[in-house]
């Protein structure tokens, strides 16, 4: 059991949550919802340990398994250790370990301390902790060559799947896992699926997915209204219910106002008279009324519109038996020919591991606007990301890139407004305020530090650059990971009215469905190119 007493957490005059006491048992299964900047990874981390809360306190059982949302954190180590360090108390036992053995001389002390380290690994395992672990990653399709690889050099889907195989190391009596579906091809999604409904533990998952949460949850926790509800059902049953909740608290807040206005009004009314004392405690009575802002329901829609500055030339982008392989000999993409023109907009999909970052990047190294840096940040790689064959774009050619590890992008230490600034030194304040007031990072939020965005803010402010860069090719990998259904669809329709031209991965098939004009299926690192929509290839598939 979880437990969770009188907490609560507000950063500056932002509330999240107050005063929740709320359970979490074993067998059942949570979903925890709320839309982007509600609070679900900063309430994940209170129920871990990892924050404390700033009211109220959490019990929780000695070990969890933890996936979070920032699946590009252990991309320095290899495989094996980042599954090992999911048992923290062993990792840190063999790290000290390892660092008194390499010692050129060890003291009295040291040989004392090594016994005791010696005897923390024995109680966790240790011994048989590689084996361990390589046995629970065979058990999730990592094959064995890639147990010694470093996480960097794996692509998305392969990622989740190690932080899972952390995340179960040592088998946890309760896994908490942050939007584990990002990056996960619709098969890994069902295969994930089928696996959380076998769990045993107490499992609590954040997810923005509405089928994902549908067929894995007995039970939603959902955080609104400066609260957190839990209700029985999975999403859909939870929508339904919070219907009638949020028009209980809407008409609460209703006859709140109504009470403030007939009170302001009698003050108004007779302050200068001789009812002095009555006008006196109408106003504490106001006063108390309003000390607590009115607990609105954080569902909101951002308004998404990209513009190009000028448009680019009706010959977009010549490829020319493109190819890329790594060192190892392993080909990445097969050589592949296509022009692109002005207005496309092709949807690029297949399972993970297809090649298909691989083929944005072999494209968007020769772009003329995208430095390489921002390859490089996002991927670890340093060689060539063409191995032959020709990418030519045409000279108007203005690219806007959105990466798929989309927070190393927003460099750390500087305010949402600085950060958005620097891509248009000749805009106005105004403008800047605008644009983020847009992107619903009102007043206050301009001012927040980068560094303690959410995943679907910092997504919303990568949007931001986008319209105010104005390019004329918009090339996104992987776009609606970490954003909430209100984003997705404000997400649709921007690039639906997009007069530019567009390149998308994505495993949303509605985004694709709706947006896209013609379909590459990278499968096997090969191209299919189809001049048509998502509906048209299917059929087409199908005959
Ligand atoms: N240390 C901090 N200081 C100020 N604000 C913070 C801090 N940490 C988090 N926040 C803010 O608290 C809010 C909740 O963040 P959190 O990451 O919990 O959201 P979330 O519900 O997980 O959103 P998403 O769906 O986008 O992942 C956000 O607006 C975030 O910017
Ligand atoms: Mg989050």
């Amino acid at each position: 059991m979880i437990s969770v007493s009188n907490v609560s957490m507000r950063y500056g005059a932002k509330v999240l949550f107050d005063e929740v006491s709320t359970g979490f048992s074993p067998g059942k299964r949570y979903g925890l919802t709320g839309p982007n900047g509600a609070g679900k990874s900063t309430f994940m981390k209170l129920l871990t340990g990892e924050l404390d809360p700033q009211k109220g306190n959490v019990v929780r059982p000695k070990k969890l398994g933890v996936l979070s949302q920032d699946q590009f954190a252990f991309d320095a180590f290899n495989v094996i250790d980042t599954v090992i360090m999911g048992n923290k108390r062993l990792w840190a036992a063999l790290e000290e370990r390892n660092h008194l053995y390499d010692k050129a001389e060890m003291t009295d002390e040291d040989g004392m301390r090594l016994g005791e380290l010696e005897g923390v690994v024995g109680e966790e395992d240790g011994y048989s902790a590689e084996s361990d672990a390589a046995i629970l990653l065979q058990g999730l399709d990592i094959a064995d060559e890639l147990h010694t690889r470093k996480m960097g050099e794996l692509q998305g889907g392969q990622k989740v799947r190690v932080l899972l195989a952390q995340a179960l190391f040592g088998n946890p009596p309760a896994l908490l896992l942050d939007e584990p579906t990002n990056h996960l091809d619709l098969d890994s999604i069902h295969w994930l699926q089928e696996f959380l409904n076998r769990y045993q533990g107490i499992l609590i998952v954040i997810s923005h997915d509405r089928h994902f949460l549908n067929s894995v949850c007995t039970h939603i926790a959902d955080i609104d209204y400066q609260t957190i509800i839990t209700y029985t059902g999975s999403y859909d049953d939870m929508v339904i219910a919070k219907t009638q909740i949020r028009s209980q608290i809407e008409s609460q807040n209703a006859q709140r106002e109504k009470k403030i206005s007939q009170l302001n009004e009698f003050i108004a009314r007779f302050a200068a008279g001789t009812r002095s004392s009555q006008v006196q405690s109408r106003k504490k009575e106001v006063e108390r009324l309003q000390v607590n802002d009115l607990a609105r329901s954080n569902i909101a829609r951002p308004f998404i519109k990209f513009e190009q500055k000028r448009p680019s030339g009706k010959y977009l982008l010549e490829v020319e038996g493109l190819t890329k392989s790594y060192e190892d000999d392993v080909t990445a993409v097969e050589p592949f020919t296509a022009g692109v023109m002005r207005g496309d907009k092709i949807g690029i999909i297949g399972r993970n591991g297809a090649g298909k970052t691989t083929l944005l990047n072999a494209l968007l190294a020769n772009s003329p606007t995208v430095p390489l840096s921002e390859l490089r940040d996002t991927s670890g790689y340093t060689g060539d990301f063409v191995t032959g064959g020709k990418v030519v774009w045409g000279h108007e050619a203005s690219v806007g890139y959105f990466a798929q590890d989309h927070k190393a992008s927003i460099q750390k230490g500087m305010t949402v407004f600085e950060w958005l600034f620097q891509y248009d030194p000749a805009s106005s304040n105004e403008e800047i305020r605008g644009l983020l007031g847009q992107m619903l990072f009102q007043k206050d939020d301009a001012l927040k530090s980068t560094n303690v965005l959410s995943g679907g803010e910092a997504a919303r402010l990568l949007f931001c650059k986008l319209m105010l860069q104005k390019p004329n090719v918009l090339i996104f990998d992987e776009p609606t990971n970490h954003l909430d259904l209100e984003s997705i669809n404000a997400l649709n329709i921007a690039l639906q009215k997009y007069q530019g031209t567009v390149l998308l991965v994505t495993h949303d098939h509605d985004l694709i469905d709706e947006v896209a004009t013609r379909i590459w299926h990278v499968e096997n690192h090969e191209v299919e190119d189809f001049k048509g929509t998502y509906e048209e290839y299917q059929a087409q598939v199908v005959a």
